[in-house]
C-alpha cells in the first residue's frame, strides 16, 4: 500500500484550493498540506475565468448594496448569512490578493477600475482586462509557492473519501494517472475544491475537466448536493464551441441584438433602450446588464418567435460591440476580440458576434454552511463544487471568483483548526478503504478482457448530453424531465456494462474518461430529479408547467441526498435563511437600481 501522510488534504488545484492551501499555511505554518489534482494546478478551470470578481471598492457603493443584489439576483434563494458574510469579507481578499501580485486595472489617477456587470446597481466588478481568472490563479499559484509545506500530488485522480472509525473524513484513494498506482492520501481534515458539473450538458463554456467528480464523490459519502435544479446559461457563447464571451463586454456597453438587428431586451421588462451614444448608456441592472437567467430565457422566446439568426452552429443573436472602438476594445476587452477572430472568424471592431446562451455554472453543489463545512466532520468544501449558498436560483457574474477567494480561506482555516482539534486516527482503517477501492477499479474496469460488445464511454455521454439538453435546459416541464430521469436511470444501468480498450496503467484517459462520465452520471441524476420535484418557477429554473415562484412551498433549499444501489437520489427540502431581506419582486429596469433598505432600518 502506497500510503501518504499529512495534515490537510486539499482535492482541486483552481482558485478555491489554492485560497484554502494559503490559509492552512497561515493559521499553522507546521503544518502539512497535501494539494491533489487531476491537472496541473495552472490548468484549472479558474483560468478561463474572463471579466471580474465583485466586491465593494467605491466611496458611491456599499455592502448592503452589494447583499441586495446578490439575494434579489439569487430570487430570494440564498442563505442571507451566508451572503452577508461573503459581501463583508470581499474587499479584503481582494486587496491581499493584490497583495500577492494580481495586476488589477486601474483608472487614470490609480484607483481600482471596476466595470458593471448583470444585475449590479452600482458597478464593482475589478477585473485584470478580460483575462482575471488567467492572473488570479497565477497570483495564488505563486503564493503557495513559498509555502514549502504544501505538498503537490498534480494529475492524481481522487476517487473517493476515507472515513475513519468515528465517522471523521480522513483523506482519499487517488489514482497516479501517471503509473495507475492507487494510493491513500491521508490527513486530518479534507477540502473538496474541484470545480462544477457544466460537462453534464453538450453546449458550455466549461473546460473539459469540469466532470463533477468532487461533487459525486461527496454526495456518495453521504453529503447532500443542495439546489442542484440550478443551472446557469452565460446568455453570451460562441455558437459551435460554447467559448465565453465575457459579460464584460456587455458592461462595456455591448447590445444584443435580434436578426431585424432590434434590441429585443426592451421587450422583456428588462428596462428601456438608450442609445448607444447616450452617455447614461449601458444602464446598471437594465436591458443588457440585467440578470443572466433573464437575458437567456429572453433568447428561448426570440428563437420561438422566429427573430434570432441561423448559423452553421444553430440560433444565434449578435453581440454588437462596434460603437466600442477599437482603441476601447483593444484596452479594456482584447481577449473578446482574440477569441472572436480565432473562433468565429469574426473581428468585433467592425462586425457583430454571433451569440447564444451557453451552459456555464452550476449554482448547486455540496452542501455546507457559511464555514464551508459538511455534514461529515472533518469535511469542507469550497468553490464552484460547493454550495454554501450564496448563489440562490442564480448567480451574479463575477460573484463567482469572489466567493472561491472567500470560502476558499473560510474552508482552509476551519480545516486547519479541525485538523489541530483531532488529530488521532487508524491508519489500517483508512488503508482498507483504499484496497477495496482499488480492488473496485480493477473490477469495474478491468476485470476481464476488454469486454466485447460492451458500452462505449462516448456513446452514453452522447445520450446523456441529449437528455440534459432536451429535458433539462433553460424550460424544463414535467414531461420533459421525466424523460431526462428515466433516460439516465437507463444510463447507469448501462454503465455496468461499460467497456474499456486501453489497459495500461500510464496516462490511461479511456478510464479516467469513464471516471468522469460516472461522476457526470450521479451529478446529472440530482439535478434532474431535484428539478422535477421542484414544482415552481425561480432563477433559472423555469417550469413550464409551474410558471410561477411559490414561496409559500419552495424558499426551500432541495438537498438531493444518496440512496445505495441503482436507485435515485431522495429529495428533501431545508428553509432558505432570511435575515434582513424578505422576499420580494424580482425588477430590473432603470428604476430597479434603487436602494433598498433592509427590513427594519
Ligand atoms: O462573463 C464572464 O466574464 C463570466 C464571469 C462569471 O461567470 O463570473
Amino acid at each position: 500500500m502506497t500510503t501518504h501522510q499529512h495534515d490537510v488534504i486539499i482535492i482541486g488545484g483552481g482558485g478555491a484550493g489554492l485560497r484554502a492551501a494559503i490559509a492552512i499555511a497561515e493559521e499553522n505554518p507546521s503544518f502539512s498540506v497535501a494539494c491533489v489534482s487531476k491537472v496541473f494546478p495552472m490548468r484549472s478551470h479558474t483560468v478561463t475565468a474572463e471579466g471580474g470578481a465583485a466586491a465593494v471598492i467605491k466611496p458611491h457603493d456599499s455592502l448592503e448594496d452589494h447583499i441586495y443584489d446578490t439575494i434579489s439576483g439569487a430570487d430570494w434563494l440564498a442563505d442571507q448569512d451566508a451572503v452577508e458574510r461573503f459581501v463583508n469579507r470581499a474587499p479584503d481578499e481582494m486587496i491581499r490578493l493584490e497583495h500577492w501580485g494580481c495586476p488589477w486595472s486601474r483608472m487614470a489617477d490609480g484607483s481600482v477600475a471596476v466595470r458593471p456587470f448583470g444585475g449590479m446597481k452600482i458597478e464593482r466588478t475589478w477585473f485584470a482586462a478580460d483575462k482575471t481568472g488567467f492572473h488570479m490563479l497565477h497570483s495564488l499559484f505563486q503564493t503557495t509557492l513559498k509555502y514549502g509545506a504544501i505538498a503537490r500530488y498534480d494529475e492524481h485522480f481522487a476517487t473517493r473519501l476515507l472515513i475513519d472509525d468515528e465517522g471523521r473524513c480522513r483523506g482519499c484513494a487517488a489514482i497516479e494517472l501517471r503509473t495507475g498506482t492507487v494510493r491513500a492520501i491521508l490527513g486530518k481534515a479534507v477540502i473538496i475544491c474541484t470545480g462544477g458539473a457544466g460537462k453534464a450538458f453538450p453546449f458550455t463554456t466549461n473546460g473539459a475537466i469540469k466532470t463533477g467528480d468532487g461533487m459525486a464523490m461527496a454526495y456518495r459519502a453521504g453529503v447532500p448536493l443542495k439546489d442542484m435544479e440550478f443551472i446557469q446559461y452565460h446568455p453570451t457563447g460562441l455558437p459551435g464551441t460554447g467559448i465565453l464571451i465575457t459579460e464584460a463586454s456587455r458592461g462595456e456597453g455591448g447590445i444584443l441584438v435580434n436578426k431585424d438587428g432590434y434590441r429585443y431586451l426592451q421587450d422583456y421588462d428588462l428596462g428601456t433602450a438608450l442609445d448607444v451614444s447616450d452617455p447614461r448608456h449601458p444602464q446598471k441592472r437594465s436591458m443588457e446588464l440585467g440578470p443572466r437567467d433573464r437575458l437567456s430565457q429572453c433568447f428561448v422566446k426570440e428563437m420561438w418567435a422566429g427573430r434570432t439568426i441561423s448559423t452553421k452552429d444553430g440560433d444565434a443573436v449578435h453581440l454588437d460591440l462596434r460603437h466600442l472602438g477599437e482603441a476601447r476594445i483593444d484596452k479594456r476587452i482584447p481577449f473578446v476580440r482574440e477569441l472572436a477572430r480565432s473562433y468565429a472568424g469574426i473581428d468585433p471592431v467592425h462586425e457583430p458576434i454571433p451569440v447564444r446562451p451557453v451552459v456555464h455554472y452550476v449554482m448547486g453543489g455540496i452542501d455546507t454552511d457559511a464555514n464551508a463545512a459538511t455534514n461529515i466532520p472533518g469535511l469542507y468544501a469550497a468553490g464552484e463544487c460547493a454550495c454554501v449558498s450564496i448563489n440562490g436560483a442564480n448567480r451574479l457574474g463575477s460573484n463567482s471568483l469572489t466567493e472561491l477567494l472567500v470560502f476558499g480561506a473560510e474552508a482552509g482555516a476551519g480545516a486547519a483548526r479541525f485538523a489541530m482539534e483531532n488529530a488521532e486516527y487508524n491508519l489500517s482503517g483508512l488503508e482498507a478503504q483504499t484496497a477495496d477501492e482499488r480492488e473496485r477499479i480493477r473490477r469495474t474496469y478491468f476485470s476481464s478482457p476488454a469486454k466485447s460488445g460492451g458500452e462505449r464511454i462516448a456513446v452514453l455521454r452522447g445520450e446523456l448530453h441529449e437528455a440534459m439538453e432536451s429535458g433539462a435546459g433553460i424550460y424544463r416541464d414535467a414531461d420533459s424531465l421525466n424523460a431526462t430521469c428515466t433516460k439516465i436511470a437507463e444510463l447507469r444501468e448501462r454503465y455496468a456494462r461499460v467497456a474499456l480498450d486501453d489497459r495500461t496503467n500510464s496516462f490511461n484517459t479511456e478510464l479516467t474518461a469513464a471516471l468522469e462520465l460516472s461522476s457526470l452520471l450521479d451529478v446529472a441524476q440530482t439535478m434532474a430529479h431535484s428539478a422535477r420535484e421542484r414544482t415552481e418557477s425561480r432563477g433559472s429554473h423555469q417550469r413550464l408547467d409551474f410558471p410561477e415562484r411559490d414561496d409559500d412551498h419552495f424558499l426551500t433549499h432541495s438537498l438531493a441526498c444518496h440512496r445505495e444501489g441503482a436507485e435515485a437520489p431522495g429529495i428533501e427540502y431545508r428553509p432558505v435563511t432570511i435575515t434582513k431581506w424578505p422576499p420580494g419582486a424580482r425588477t430590473y429596469g432603470a428604476d430597479s437600481g434603487l436602494k433598498r433598505k433592509p427590513a427594519g432600518t
